[in-house]
């Protein structure tokens, strides 16, 4: 058991469901992680499917102008299309994680196919450094993915707060639904890879200084997972 029982999950879904206990299903056993509540007002911004041509850099920005960590979640496919855009991230001295290969639905894969996703993922990121967290495409788990995740030593990632800046939700929507359920020890999911006119720029320069308003304090996946 690599860390603290106090957030696991034994649903293959990302609903929103909190486990006190220790999972009950050894194929289960410690390595799903969303929310871990803390007293310290920490919460973690994650950011899935880049590196992006533009838009990565334009996040990395903004990040950088408030101080602020984050976990990129990367494409292996994406990694080797922006090499430099992923170099940046990783530059700046942010958190860095797997997200597959060419973002497969992993449960629709066996288990060699989910080897492969992964291990090519990491082939990618290789020049980066090597990395232990996945967060499966969609959120989409079962038996095989957790026990290759935990054949291959990753602990996987899920979130707690889906912005849809995906479906190109307003920035303004974004920041009011974010401020209305946010709690400390959640993990906050948005993409620098949104393959046209990004709501998620303009939602940060909102969401960052309302977030920090409030009181929250900003930190890596990795640093609030392991508290
Ligand atoms: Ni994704």
């Amino acid at each position: 058991v690599r860390n603290g029982q106090a957030f696991v999950q034994t649903v293959a879904d990302t609903a929103a469901v909190v486990s006190t206990t220790a999972p009950t299903d050894a194929d289960d056993g410690n390595i799903v992680y969303y929310r871990r509540r803390n007293d310290r007002m920490e919460i973690a911004l994650s950011f899935d499917d880049g590196p992006h041509p533009t838009y990565t850099q334009e996040i990395l920005s903004i990040l950088a102008e408030y101080g602020v960590p984050a976990t990129f979640f990367m494409v292996g496919e994406n990694v080797l299309y922006y090499p430099e855009a992923a170099e940046a991230v990783l530059a700046a001295g942010h958190e860095i994680g797997n997200h597959s290969y060419d973002h497969r639905r992993l449960t629709k894969l066996n288990e060699a196919g989910v080897r492969s996703q992964v291990s090519r993922c990491e082939e990618a990121l290789a020049s980066l450094g090597e990395y232990r967290l996945l967060r499966p495409p969609e959120g989409a788990m079962n038996a095989t993915v957790r026990r290759v995740a935990r054949a291959e030593g990753y602990r996987l990632i899920l979130w707690d707060i889906d912005t849809r800046d995906w479906a190109h939700t307003p920035p303004d929507t974004i920041t009011r639904n974010v401020l209305e359920s946010v709690l400390a020890g959640d993990i906050i999911l948005m993409h620098d890879y949104i393959g046209h006119d990004s709501p998620t720029p303009a939602a940060l320069r909102r969401l960052i200084p309302a977030l920090f308003e409030r009181g929250y304090r900003f930190v890596t996946v990795s640093r609030l997972i392991d508290g």
